[in-house]
This record gives structure tokens, sequence and C-alpha cells, in this order.
């Protein structure tokens, strides 16, 4: 089962992840980027988790297999 994250070198900190889906994704403060909610790593089987997935204009949010290697979840 893939794990879901935050790409840091490509979110710009859009913040439309955390508008669609609060559960999952919250906002470092100071750095103003999105991060993946402790727990919630398995939530991109949820539908507005694949909506903010398709609508982070970076691309930024990504799928890890057990393999190490991003999952196409499109
Ligand atoms: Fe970053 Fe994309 Fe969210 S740029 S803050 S992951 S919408």
């Amino acid at each position: 089962m893939g794990e879901l994250y935050v790409d840091q070198t490509r979110c710009q900190g859009h913040a439309r992840c955390y508008m669609l889906a609060p559960e999952t994704f919250e906002i470092d403060e100071e750095e103003g980027y999105a991060r993946v909610v402790e727990g919630r790593e398995q939530s991109y089987t949820e539908e507005k988790v694949r909506k903010a997935i398709r609508n982070c204009p970076e691309r930024a949010i990504k799928v890890r297999g057990a393999d190490g290697k991003d999952e196409d979840i499109s």
C-alpha cells in the first residue's frame, strides 16, 4: 500500500490541498508549505483527497509505493 506525501521540492504553498481536504493536509506556518497530517497517509483513496491531488498546480502531491517509487494514482 502506498503512502501519500507532499514533495517539498515542488510545493509552492498554493494551499488548494488544504482548502479541499483539511483533514489530510496542513500548512506549515513558518515555511508556508503543505504536508500530510500524521495518520492520514492512506487517505488518497478518498474522493476529496484525489480532488486535492488533481488540483495542485505544482503536481506536488504524490503517493510513494512500497518500492520507494511514486505510484500513478491519476
Ligand atoms: Fe503545495 Fe500544491 Fe498544496 S503547491 S500547498 S501541495 S496545493
